[in-house]
C-alpha cells in the first residue's frame, strides 16, 4: 500500500486525486488538508487520522508520515510541504506550481540532500518528464510547453479593458480552481510552468517555448538534436497526470477514454501574443534574472489575481501590478527560507501599494 498525504484535499485536483485513488489498487489516504473547509466526511469516508485545516502542513505531515505527498494547495502556501518532502526524500507529486517558482534553488537544494523523487502534477510537466526520461540531456534541443490560450484568446488589449471575473472564469478546455483559471486567462499560468519547467529540467530559458494549442491535447513536446520531437498526447484530464504520478513508475491503469484518432483530432498551434498577455514575458524575463525576482513575480500575481477576483482590480491591472513590483524589487537570492518569505512580502507590499496609488 503507498500511503497519501493529500494536501488541498477540497480542491479541483484535490478532489479528483480522491478519485484516482478511489478507483486505483494500492493507493490509500494517511492525511488530508485544506485550507478552511471542514474534512471531517472526507476522513470518515476513507478512515483517515491525520487531519489539518490550515496552519503549518509539516506537522501533519510529521505526524503521517506519508510515502507520497500530494501537495495540490494552491498558492505561496504549499511551500511548506513542498520544501519538508524534498529535505526527506519523501515522494513529491507537486501540483502547486507557485511553491517550485518561488522556492527554485532552495527546492532543488532540498531534493539533492534528501535524493526523493519530485514528480510533476502539472500536465505539461508530467508530460515533458515523460518525455525526457531516460534521455541523454546532450540530445536534447528544446521543450516545447503548449498553452491552451484561455478564454481569451485572439482578442485584443482593448477587448479585455472590460471583461468580467465570470469571463476570465470560463475556461474552454480545463475545469479549475479560480485562481490558476484567471492565470490562465493572463498567460501567468503559462509564465508560471516557464519557471517550474526551468527548475524541474534544468533547460535555459532560450530552449523553452511556448505555444498555443487551443484543443490542450499535446501537452508537451521535446525536440532532439537529430530533428525528430517526441509529443505527449492526451485528451485534457487531471486524473491522467494524477494517476501518473501517485503509481510511478507502474502508471497503472485508469477507465479513462483513450484518445479516438479516427474521429478527428485537429492539432493547431501559433505563437503567443506576448503584447496582449504580458505575464508570459514578465515570468520569462523574472526567471532569466534569478535571485528571488521569480518569487516576487509569483507574489506579485497572487495578489493581483485575489484582488481581481474580489473586484478590487481590472483584468489589464494584473499584469501592471505585476510588471511596477518586479521593477521595484531588488530580487537578490535568498540564503534562507526566511530570506524568501521576506522576498515574499515584499512583493505583496508593494503589490497592495500600486493598487492602492492606481
Ligand atoms: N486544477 C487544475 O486542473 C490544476 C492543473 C495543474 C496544476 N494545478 C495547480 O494545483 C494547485 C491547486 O489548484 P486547484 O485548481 O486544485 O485549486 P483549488 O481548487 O482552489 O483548491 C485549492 C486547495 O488548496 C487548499 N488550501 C488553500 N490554502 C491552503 C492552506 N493555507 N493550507 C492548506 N490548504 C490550503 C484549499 O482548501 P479550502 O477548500 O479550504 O480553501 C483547496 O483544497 C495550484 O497550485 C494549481 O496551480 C491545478
Amino acid at each position: 500500500m503507498r500511503r497519501i498525504a493529500l494536501l488541498g484535499a477540497t480542491g479541483s485536483i484535490g478532489t479528483q486525486a480522491i478519485a484516482v485513488i478511489e478507483s486505483t489498487e494500492g493507493l490509500e489516504l494517511c492525511a488530508l488538508a485544506s485550507g478552511s473547509s471542514g474534512l471531517e466526511q472526507l476522513a470518515a469516508r476513507h478512515g483517515v487520522e491525520h487531519v489539518q485545516t490550515g496552519g503549518d502542513l509539516t506537522e501533519l505531515l510529521e505526524r503521517a508520515e506519508p510515502d507520497v505527498v500530494l501537495n495540490a494547495v494552491v498558492g505561496f502556501a504549499g511551500i511548506g510541504a513542498t520544501l519538508w518532502s524534498l529535505e526527506r526524500g519523501v515522494t513529491l507529486a507537486l501540483a502547486n506550481k507557485e511553491s517550485l517558482v518561488a522556492a527554485g534553488d532552495l527546492a532543488l537544494a532540498a531534493q539533492q540532500r534528501g535524493g526523493g523523487l519530485l514528480l510533476p502534477v502539472d500536465s505539461e510537466h508530467s508530460a515533458a518528464f515523460q518525455c525526457l526520461e531516460g534521455r541523454s540531456p546532450d540530445s536534447v534541443h528544446s521543450l516545447v510547453l503548449t498553452a491552451s490560450g484561455g478564454p481569451f484568446h485572439g482578442r485584443s488589449c482593448e477587448e479585455l479593458a472590460d471583461v468580467t471575473v465570470e469571463d476570465a472564469l470560463a475556461h474552454p478546455t480545463w475545469s479549475m480552481g479560480p485562481k490558476i483559471t484567471i492565470d490562465s486567462a493572463t498567460l501567468a499560468n503559462k509564465g508560471l510552468e516557464l519557471i517550474e519547467a526551468h527548475v524541474l529540467f534544468g533547460l535555459p530559458y532560450d530552449d523553452l517555448e511556448v505555444v498555443v494549442h487551443p484543443s490542450s491535447v499535446v501537452h508537451a513536446l521535446v525536440r532532439f538534436r537529430d530533428g525528430a520531437a517526441l509529443a505527449h498526447l492526451g485528451y485534457p484530464d487531471m486524473r491522467v497526470p494524477i494517476s501518473w504520478a501517485l503509481t510511478y513508475p507502474d502508471r497503472a491503469a485508469t477507465e479513462l477514454p483513450q484518445l479516438d484518432l479516427a474521429a478527428g483530432l485537429t492539432l493547431e498551434f501559433s505563437a503567443p501574443d506576448l503584447a496582449t498577455f504580458p505575464l508570459l514575458a514578465l515570468a520569462r524575463r523574472a526567471g532569466e534574472l534569478g535571485g528571488t525576482y521569480p518569487c516576487a513575480y509569483n507574489a506579485a500575481n497572487e495578489t493581483a489575481v485575489a484582488a481581481f477576483l474580489d473586484g478590487r482590480l481590472s483584468f489589464l491591472g494584473i499584469p501592471e501590478l505585476v510588471a511596477e513590483a518586479l521593477d521595484a524589487v531588488d530580487g537578490a537570492p535568498a540564503r534562507d527560507l526566511d530570506e524568501l518569505f521576506e522576498a515574499d512580502e515584499e512583493a505583496r507590499r508593494l503589490a497592495e501599494r500600486g493598487m492602492s496609488v492606481t
